[in-house]
Order: C-alpha cells, then structure tokens, then sequence
C-alpha cells in the first residue's frame, strides 16, 4: 500500500511517520508514505501556492495550477492511484470507509490549506473528498495522518496481533468494552471480579454486554448498523 500526501508543509510529517506504530511499518516494509511538496509545481519565483479569492472576501484560495499539476504527475505514475481532497464538505470518515480504503493500493492525499482550494480542484482532479470531523482544521494535513495511521493499523503485518483490530471500537460497530491490568487494586478502585475469574464464557458475554451498554448511552446512532445476535438484542431491551 502506498501513500503520496501533497501538502505545503512537508516537514510536518517528520516525525509522525519516524515514530511508533506508523514510523516501524515504514521501517519494516509493510506501507510506503512518500511526502511531496506542492511548491515543488508553482511555475513562478515566489512559488506561489493561493491567491485572492475571485468575489473578493478574507483570506487566500489554493491555485488550481500547482495542484493540477502535482495530481497528474502522480497520477502518471503506476499504480493508478486514488486521489482524496480534504475538506470539511467532504464524506465523513468513518472505520467502514477506513477499511474501504485499506483495500486500495495507492492513495494520493490532498492537503488543502487557508480558507480553500479552488471549486475546480474539488471537481475535476479528485476522486473522493473526505472530511474527519465536523469541525475545521487549518489544513488537511492532520487529516492525512488520521487516514494514513487508521488504513495503515489494518494492513497485514502492522498490528502486532491482527486480533486487537478485529476487536476494537467500530470494527464490529460498536464501542470497546473497558481494559483493566495490573494492579487489581488501585487506589481502592477495584478491577471488576468477572475478569479475574479466569471464567472465559463469563467474561466474553460481561465484555460484549458493557461494550452494547457503552454505545447505548454515547453513540445509539452506531447502534442501527451494528452486528448484534439475539442475546445483544434481549439485553438490549432490558
Ligand atoms: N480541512 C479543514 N477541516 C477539515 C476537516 N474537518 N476534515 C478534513 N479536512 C479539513
């Protein structure tokens, strides 16, 4: 799996991918991130990236000429990459699409910065706009780092056990249930008995039931979608 992040600010990606889980998958093979610097296709002296918005109004609008010229420069090279814009107005990113993405050979990630990139970059250089919250960001370039860390953790060869990406938060669309370790008694605050009683069935069913109790009360929206049998469904309706 390769990734190319097209950003103004390349060095912002130093040691993100140098450190950790992310930084030993580079180092071990397993992905390929390749950060490109948009100057590197500004065609004047300054190396102009925005301009005035057309309209008039605050703050600055990414050229189309830089990015156009970057996109299909990566785009000529093969594999036949994806290419993902970054903005607010894009599909919310979320572990069905993550997992979708995990599947794509090459992803070509567009970091916009200032107040916007220009309409027609939207429209006619990328393949999919993704946004990461509703919020905004000063740029796509934390946005790039989420997509690259949540795909990379579900590539073969990442997670020291493929089982921890299965069991987490969403994989089965609900929350994770709560983790405890060692001591079993900290500072009076007791680690639930069930865990320590070496009871495999019982402690299965007691972590399924706190992860349906957990997104009961924060997220019933993830409830709709999520993979539940009959006994989920009884507890439920207690
Ligand atoms: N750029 C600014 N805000 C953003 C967001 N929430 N998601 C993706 N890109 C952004």
């Amino acid at each position: 799996m390769r990734f190319d992040i097209l950003t103004i600010f390349p060095g912002f990606f130093d040691s993100p991918l140098r450190e950790s889980l992310l930084g030993k998958a580079l180092a071990a093979g397993h992905l390929d991130v390749r950060v490109v610097d948009l100057r590197g296709f500004t065609d004047d002296r300054h190396r102009t990236t925005d301009d005035r918005p057309y309209g008039g109004g605050e703050g600055m609008v990414m050229k189309p000429g830089p990015l156009f010229r970057a996109i299909e420069a990566l785009r000529a090279e093969p594999p036949p990459p994806r290419v993902v814009l970054f903005t607010p107005r894009g599909r919310l990113l979320d572990q069905p699409l993550v997992e979708e993405m995990a599947r794509w050979e090459r992803i070509v990630l567009v970091c916009g910065r200032y107040e916007g990139v220009d309409e027609r970059v939207h429209r006619h250089a990328a393949d999919l706009e993704v946004s990461v919250g509703d919020y905004v960001l000063a740029g796509g370039e934390t946005a790039a780092l989420a997509v690259v860390e949540a795909v990379s953790r579900l590539l073969p060869g990442v997670l020291g056990c493929a089982a921890s990406a299965r069991r987490d938060s969403f994989s089965d669309g609900l929350l994770e249930y709560p983790q405890y370790t060692r001591p079993a008694d900290f500072r009076g605050w007791r680690v639930p008995e069930v865990l320590l009683s070496g009871d495999h069935e019982r402690i299965r069913r007691w972590r399924r039931e706190c992860a349906l109790r957990l997104t009961l009360e924060r997220r019933p929206d993830l409830l709709a979608k999520a993979d539940l049998d009959a006994a989920d469904r009884a507890f439920l309706r207690r």
